[in-house]
């Protein structure tokens, strides 16, 4: 088995390749934790305290996310499973991936369109629907919303690595890298692969990714674009 190959892509994406959909990232200037605390909307502690709160809040973003569209960096990525075997990991909670055509998405933080039993862990698939307080589970457990609030266990983050740590390609896309432990995934990408990483802003890439400094649609087209023309043999990096 080689430790990385030219043919597996993981593409590590963050709120920053849905904001051309409409969707709000995080922290740029008009980002969700500009607005909310997040202590009060995204933790247990929060939704102990209220919540009806927290319901409104994820019911909006569910609201939100179901009339956003898929744009062209998703859809660009989709495209690369022509050619490629293709993993998407996703710190988004959103389905645009999903949407575009991305078949094999694991989103470690959650995903708005299902919905949880707060003590019972039962998942059930809501869509777009809003959740509602005194709506419970097959097993009588409230309903909440089937994302990883602060100080909660990231998802698949054992798995994800392990797509990483086999990649010959890896693109890193509107996320600001902030969140641990999911943005520590980046540093299981092997030396040997190709890697880039889109924002128009960042602190500093991480180390070995190339940066390209843009918006998603533009950028993203471009990576994806040069990878299908070099083709799945022609990568940086060669199975060892
Ligand atoms: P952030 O808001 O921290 O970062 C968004 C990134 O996207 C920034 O680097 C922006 O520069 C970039 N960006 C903005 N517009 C862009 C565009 N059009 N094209 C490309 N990049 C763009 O959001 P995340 O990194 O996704 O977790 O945040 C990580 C986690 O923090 C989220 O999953 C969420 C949040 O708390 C939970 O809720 C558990």
């Amino acid at each position: 088995m080689p430790s990385h190959d030219p043919r597996r892509i993981v593409i590590f994406s963050g709120s920053g390749v849905s904001a051309e959909s409409g969707l709000p990232t995080f922290r740029d200037s008009g980002g969700l934790w500009r607005q909310y605390a997040w202590e009060e909307v995204a933790s247990p502690e929060g939704w102990r305290k209220h919540p009806g709160v927290v319901q409104a809040f994820y019911n909006e973003r569910r609201h939100q996310a179901a009339e956003a569209q898929p744009n062209a960096a998703h859809r660009a990525i989709a495209e690369l499973e022509k050619s490629f075997d293709v993993v998407v990991v996703t710190q988004n909670v959103d389905d645009l991936h999903e949407r575009a055509g991305s078949t094999k998405v694991v989103h470690v933080h959650g995903e708005l369109a299902f919905a949880r039993g707060e003590h019972s862990g039962l998942r059930q698939r809501v869509g777009a629907a809003p959740i509602h307080m005194g709506q419970r589970c097959a097993q009588g457990s409230q309903l909440r919303p089937d994302i990883v609030w602060f100080g909660e266990s990231v998802r698949h983050l054992e798995e994800a690595r392990a797509y990483f740590s086999e990649a010959g390609r890896v693109l890193v896309v509107g996320t600001s890298l902030s969140v641990f432990p999911a943005a520590s995934l980046v540093h299981a990408a092997p030396a040997a692969a190709d890697k880039v990483v889109v924002a128009p802003e960042l602190d500093s890439p991480p180390a070995g990714f190339d940066w390209m400094r843009g918006k998603a649609t533009e950028c993203v087209p471009q990576v994806v674009a040069r990878w299908l023309r070099e083709g799945a043999g022609a990568s940086q990096g060669q199975p060892e």
